[in-house]
C-alpha cells in the first residue's frame, strides 16, 4: 500500500513538472527551481535540428565566424554579448535575445552579412513557450562558452 500510494505522488508530481515544463513563466513558488545552465547539455540543445517544435538553433546560426545563415554567425559570442548594450552582462544579453527575440536585433548580423540586414520576426518569437527555464539555463550556459 504504500509503495502504491508513493507511486501515485510520484505520478503526481512528474505530471506537474510536465505541465510547467514548458512555461518558465507559469512556474509557482513551489515548483523545484531550474539548476544552473549546463554547457553540455545546452550544446545538445543547440545541436538539434528540430527543437521543442521549433526550427533549432544550429538550423539559422552557424557557429563559423563570419557565415551566416539566416540569423548571424554566434561565433566569438561570448566575447561581444557584454559589450552589446550597455549595463547589460552578456549572459543577460544572451537571455534576453533568446527570449525576446526582437528586444535587440543583433549587429552581428550586419557584420557578418552586410547585404542582409537583421530582420525582426525571424528567429522565433515563442521560445518562453517551446523552452523550460531549464533548458534556456543550459543554452545559455553553452552560448557563454562560444569565446
Ligand atoms: C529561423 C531562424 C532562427 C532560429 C531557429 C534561431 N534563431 Fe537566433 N537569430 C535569428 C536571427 C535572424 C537573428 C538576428 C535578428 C535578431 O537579433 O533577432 C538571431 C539572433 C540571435 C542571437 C543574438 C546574436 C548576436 O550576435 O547578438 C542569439 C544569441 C540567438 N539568435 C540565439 C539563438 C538560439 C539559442 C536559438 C535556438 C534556441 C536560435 N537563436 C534559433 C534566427 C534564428
Amino acid at each position: 500500500m504504500r509503495k502504491a500510494s508513493l507511486l501515485v505522488v510520484l505520478l503526481a508530481l512528474t505530471l506537474m513538472l510536465a505541465a510547467c515544463g514548458g512555461s518558465g513563466q507559469e512556474a509557482t513558488p513551489a515548483a523545484p527551481q531550474a539548476t544552473a545552465g549546463d554547457a553540455a547539455r545546452g550544446q545538445a540543445l543547440f545541436n538539434k535540428t528540430v527543437l521543442n517544435g521549433n526550427a533549432g538553433c544550429v538550423t539559422c546560426h552557424s557557429l563559423t565566424p563570419g557565415k551566416a545563415l539566416i540569423g548571424p554567425s554566434l561565433a566569438g559570442l561570448a566575447r561581444r554579448a557584454g559589450d552589446m548594450v550597455p549595463g547589460q552582462s552578456a549572459e543577460q544579453y544572451i537571455h534576453l535575445s533568446i527570449m525576446d527575440a526582437n528586444a535587440f536585433l543583433a549587429k552581428g548580423c550586419n557584420a557578418s552579412r552586410p547585404e542582409m540586414p537583421c530582420v525582426a520576426n525571424i528567429m522565433p518569437q515563442d521560445w518562453p513557450r517551446k523552452l523550460s527555464e531549464q533548458e534556456v539555463n543550459d543554452l545559455v550556459a553553452y552560448l557563454l562558452t562560444l569565446k
